[in-house]
């Protein structure tokens, strides 16, 4: 088998790669990454050598590139994660989530096409069916109702992925899945972000009055499912993937502050005063929530739990500070100040 993953330096990405050449022996892969702000090949550290693996930096949206490279390497199967993915920057600025996440699912697709492709996986997100009340679940029959520009990228390019399996018979497949955790997590995301801040006595920004809530799934478990619909998906079908964990955001907040303050022995009453309410995120989706029978029929399941889960992930931010100060570039700062400083919470401002 051999792959192409795009995005494979980003979060999940790099935790894929890593499954793949652990876990799949005999599989060969390439990582097409374009390395923006989220990726980082500090996040295969170890991997450059490998036998099985090659990295090409480039553009998903750069129909040349994409199309030497399909002619050049001939790929089984095309995973792709490569996607702009944070909410708060597609409010900020939605172009480059048009450019990326639909006109480069369609370079991809083409290409896939062109050079007959076994199988093109899609990586969708639960965000395209919108939001939820406090009752109920998603299906993959669901509408799509995307409220966020990048949801409404997404949902562009899962509609473009349907179109090319009704129109052209290519053998696509779309996993859909709730909000991942778990290590190599760049930092503007909810948990480690409030971990890193937590850690260095930053104010805690919490959208609202921290009520959403968000069904939590561990990175690996991700990385499993996806290789399972890899192997064993039908053609044309949508697999929503969970961890079946939901949480308010002030709970995994909270939580977040006493396995700091447990890690740390500082006061967890002092950690926990961090946490700042702010002007919430507009358009903020309340809750997710999805029904995963089919993956699950496929012989899918959860293994690690959201408790066991954020206590490793915690710990591995902990242990990774140089990572962490690696991926904090002086962008991340800026981006923090535009996103937080309206809110009254700065970078600038001493912890
Ligand atoms: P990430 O932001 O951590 O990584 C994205 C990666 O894509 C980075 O390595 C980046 O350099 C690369 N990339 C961006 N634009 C590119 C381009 N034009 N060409 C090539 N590479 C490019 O994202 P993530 O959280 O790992 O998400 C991966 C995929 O999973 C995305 O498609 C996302 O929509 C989807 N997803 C994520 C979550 C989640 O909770 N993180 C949940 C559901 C679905
Ligand atoms: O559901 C899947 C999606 O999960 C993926 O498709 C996205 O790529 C991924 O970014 C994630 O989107 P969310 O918007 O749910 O994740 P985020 O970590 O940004 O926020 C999680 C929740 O925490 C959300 O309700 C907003 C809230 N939040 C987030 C941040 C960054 C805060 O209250 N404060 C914050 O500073």
């Amino acid at each position: 088998m051999k792959l192409l993953v795009t995005g494979g330096a980003g979060f999940i990405g790099s935790n894929f790669v890593r499954y793949v050449l652990r876990e799949l022996p005999g599989w060969k892969l390439v990582n097409l990454d374009k390395l923006t702000y989220a990726g980082n090949l500090e996040n295969l550290k170890g991997m450059e050598g490998h036998p099985d693996y090659r990295f090409v930096r480039g553009d998903v949206a750069n129909r040349k590139l994409v199309d030497e490279i399909f002619s050049e390497e001939r790929f089984d199967v095309v995973l792709n994660f490569a996607a702009e993915t944070h909410v708060d920057r597609s409010i900020l600025d939605p172009s480059p989530f048009l450019t990326t996440n639909v006109q480069g699912t369609q370079v991809l697709l083409e290409a896939a096409r062109k050079y007959k492709v076994g199988r093109f996986l899609q990586i969708s997100t639960d965000e395209v069916y919108g939001s939820l009340g406090r009752e109920g679940t998603f299906t993959e029959g669901s509408p799509l109702l995307p409220n966020s520009p990048y949801a409404a990228s997404k949902a562009a390019a899962d509609l473009l992925c349907r179109a090319y399996y009704k129109t052209y018979g290519l053998p696509v497949v779309i996993t859909r899945s709730s909000n991942n955790y778990g290590p190599y997590q760049f930092p503007e995301k909810l948990i480690p972000l409030m971990t890193l801040n937590a850690l260095e006595g930053r104010p805690l920004p919490v959208y609202g009055r921290g009520e959403n809530v968000r069904d939590w799934l561990y990175v690996e478990d991700n990385c499993r499912a996806i290789a399972l619909v890899l192997e064993k998906g039908k053609d044309g079908e949508v697999y929503n993937i969970a961890g079946g964990e939901e949480r308010r955001n002030i709970e995994v907040v909270e939580r977040i502050c006493e396995l700091v303050a447990e890690r740390t022995g500082k006061d967890e009453r002092e950690v926990k005063a961090l946490i700042t309410f702010v002007e919430d995120r507009p358009g903020h989706d309340f809750r997710y929530a999805l029904t995963c029978e089919k993956v699950r029929d496929l012989g899918w399941s959860p293994e690690v739990t959201f408790d066991f889960g954020l206590e490793r992930t915690v710990d591995w931010y902990i242990a990774n500070r140089e990572w962490v100060e690696r991926v904090r570039s002086g962008e991340y700062m800026k981006y923090y100040d535009k996103v937080y400083g309206p809110r009254g919470v700065s970078w600038s401002q001493e912890p």
